[in-house]
């Protein structure tokens, strides 16, 4: 088997790629991304002279780059976690959020069309749903789509191109929407990683608003093994949303990092508040769960001292990508040069 990953040096996708040569080393895959400041190719280095992974700077929106790729290769399936995935950066500038999360998801539904790809799976997110409040039901895969981020609403906006493809093309597509994930790897803007980064080096974690904002976390290592799940058995055109039930306020996030960090709450700075701040995520994944078998195998009181043993273990890891040496390595390998 041969599958097209596009997004794998980023957090979870990188996450996916390696999880998936040791757990399936009969299924090769190609792997494209184009390293953009997200993109760590060294997530990848334990994979240097593995046959079975194919890596590949190329830009999904680029339909040129897309079609020679899609004509040198058959694949049995596409799983495209590949996007720009911060909201705070949609915030700033939303034009990379519309070409690279929207106009990308449509090259790749047309390439897999154009090529007989028989499943097409789209890593998508519970920010499409919009937010809850504190006594709301969780989020089910009918609850009606909502986003209030450039980043959710370009998220939901390939979901819709995706359901489209289904119906009016009749393509073989399953769509996964996943809530928060935590675990090594994580590019050091987000929540968790941005706070151990911080603690380990003395310095104010920044807590926007009054930090009574929830989140539902799950480690990527679920969240990737339910992908593999709905790819093999979910209904075709079908929805899944993934979660593992495991709502946080996020200021109970930040004084569970120092703690097991070992430094004090006198390093949390409340800030302004990011504006239009979703409230509250929660996922309800009892279809996935129910239909499909899946169930999450980590807890967070188990999960987060094991990730914030990793960052421990890997400061190298995040201080060359806090500095911008982690780019002279894939520069290094791979230049400027773009396409396949
Ligand atoms: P990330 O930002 O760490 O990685 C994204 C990767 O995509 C990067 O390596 C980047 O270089 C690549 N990329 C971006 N635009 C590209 C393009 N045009 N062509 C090729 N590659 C491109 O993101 P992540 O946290 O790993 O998220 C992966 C996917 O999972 C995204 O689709 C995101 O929406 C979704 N998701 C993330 C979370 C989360 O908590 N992080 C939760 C649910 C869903
Ligand atoms: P983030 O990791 O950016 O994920 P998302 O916005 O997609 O949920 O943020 C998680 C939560 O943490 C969110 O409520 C915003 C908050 N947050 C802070 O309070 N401070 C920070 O520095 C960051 C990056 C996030």
């Amino acid at each position: 088997m041969k599958i097209l990953v596009t997004g794998g040096a980023g957090f979870i996708g990188s996450n996916f790629v390696l999880r998936t040569r040791r757990q399936r080393p009969d299924v090769d895959i190609v792997n494209v991304d184009i390293l953009s400041y997200a993109g760590n190719l060294e997530n990848l280095k334990s994979l240097e002279g593995d046959k079975g992974h194919v890596f590949v700077r190329a830009d999904v929106a680029d339909r040129d780059a897309m079609e020679r790729l899609f004509g040198e290769h058959t694949f049995d399936g596409v799983f495209h976690f590949a996007a720009e995935s911060h909201v705070d950066r949609s915030i700033l500038d939303a034009s990379p959020f519309v070409r690279n999360n929207i106009q990308g998801t449509q090259v790749l539904l047309d390439l897999a069309r154009a090529h007989a790809v028989p499943r097409y799976l789209q890593v998508s997110t519970d920010e499409v749903y919009g937010t809850l409040g504190p006594g709301d039901p969780a989020f089910t895969e009918t609850t009606p789509l909502a986003p209030n981020s450039p980043y959710a609403a370009s998220k939901a906006a390939a979901d819709l191109l995706v359901r489209a493809a289904v119906h009016t093309h009749g393509m073989n597509c399953v769509i996964t929407r996943c809530s928060n994930n935590y675990g090594p790897l994580q590019f050091p803007e987000k929540l968790i990683p941005l706070m151990i980064a911080n603690a380990l080096e003395g310095k104010p974690l920044p807590v926007y608003g009054d930090g009574m904002q929830v989140r539902d976390w799950i480690h990527v290592e679920d969240h990737n093994d339910a992908v593999w799940c709905v790819f093999d058995k979910g209904q075709p055109g079908g929805v899944y949303n993934i979660g593992a039930e495991n709502e946080w306020p996020n200021i109970d996030v930040v004084k569970a990092i120092l703690s097991e960090v070992g430094k004090g709450e006198d390093l949390i700075q409340y800030v302004t508040d990011r504006p239009g701040h979703d409230r509250r995520y929660a996922m309800d994944s009892s279809l996935l769960r129910e239909e499909l078998g899946w169930s999450s195998a980590r807890t967070f009181e188990e999960g987060l001292p094991a990730t914030v043993a990793w960052y421990l273990e890997h400061r190298d890891w995040w201080e060359r990508v806090r500095s911008g040496a982690y780019r002279a390595y894939y520069e290094a390998q791979y230049g400027q040069r773009m396409g396949v």
